[in-house]
């Protein structure tokens, strides 16, 4: 168990869904949080329901000028957890080229831009906690996720770099990597949504894995053991099951 009180962390997609349950969690346990999302009313919502201290700063991690400016309005922090993401289900045959392109630029080039702004700083003082939010469907092309599968695998991939150039040192990195969940995201999916969870159970099972000194935590976990064992599968299987 992490020693959590008084420690100041900054949530990035904190307004919503997993990012905004997770800040429930972690304000119980007496963290410090600064909170940021593009919603300015949710996120004064959310400030004013949590039981422990917090503030909010608007960002749009779309916007590079916009991540600056709000880097340096939180000021020092203990960790930093990216939560922010968007997604359109979407095959190949219904390219949106608007869509496909923000899903990149949110769920992986947004977490780059932030990441530019807090790891030099955890580097340099050679302390501090990371957390990145991906998915299950980071560990193969999946059918009908054209950009939020590929952005997702480039979470997980950008996390593992991360982690092992980084274990030396005090800087923790941690990835977590939902199946689905019930919010805004996957109310858009027609598909059946097997083990599907609330924000307040999957943001509990990210906090637990959060306090372990792991790195990575994908659950649910026996639905977890069909994405983790498809990078095994010949393709001509891998298609004929996720196909
Ligand atoms: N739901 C699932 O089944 C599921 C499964 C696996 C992984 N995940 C991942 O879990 C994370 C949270 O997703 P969720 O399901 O909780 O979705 P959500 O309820 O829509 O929350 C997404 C958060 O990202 C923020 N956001 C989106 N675009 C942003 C931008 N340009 N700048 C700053 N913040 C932005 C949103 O806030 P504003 O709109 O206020 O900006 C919101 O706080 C995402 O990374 C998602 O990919 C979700």
């Amino acid at each position: 168990m992490r020693d959590w009180t008084g420690k100041r962390y900054w949530l990035v997609g904190a307004s919503e869904g997993l990012g905004r349950a997770l800040a429930h969690h972690m304000s119980r346990a007496g963290v410090d949080l600064v909170l940021s999302a593009r919603n300015e009313d949710r996120l004064q919502d959310l400030v004013a329901e949590l039981p422990g201290r917090a503030s909010y700063v608007p960002i749009d991690i779309s916007d590079t000028a916009s991540v600056k400016a709000a880097a340096e309005e939180v000021g020092e922090i203990d960790g930093f957890v990216f939560l922010a993401g968007v997604y359109w289900p979407q095959s190949a045959r219904e390219w949106d080229a608007d869509q496909v392109e923000a899903m990149f630029d949110i769920n992986l080039t947004g977490a780059a831009r932030c990441l530019g702004q807090v790891v030099p700083q955890f580097v340099s003082r050679d302390r501090g906690h990371i957390v990145l939010t991906g998915s299950l469907s980071a560990f193969r092309g999946l059918p009908g996720a054209i950009g939020y599968s590929a952005s997702k695998a480039g979470i997980m991939s950008l996390a593992q770099s991360m982690y092992v150039d980084l274990r030396d040192t005090g800087v923790e990195v941690q990835s977590v990597n939902p199946g689905f969940i019930k919010t805004r995201l996957t109310d858009k999916n027609t598909i059946s949504m097997p083990f599907i969870m609330e924000s307040d159970d999957a943001a509990a099972v990210m906090f637990e894995h959060m306090n372990t000194d792991q790195f990575q935590r994908s659950f649910p976990w026996a639905f977890s053991l069909l994405f983790r064992g498809s990078v095994f599968l010949p393709n001509w299987l891998y298609v004929r099951l996720f196909g």
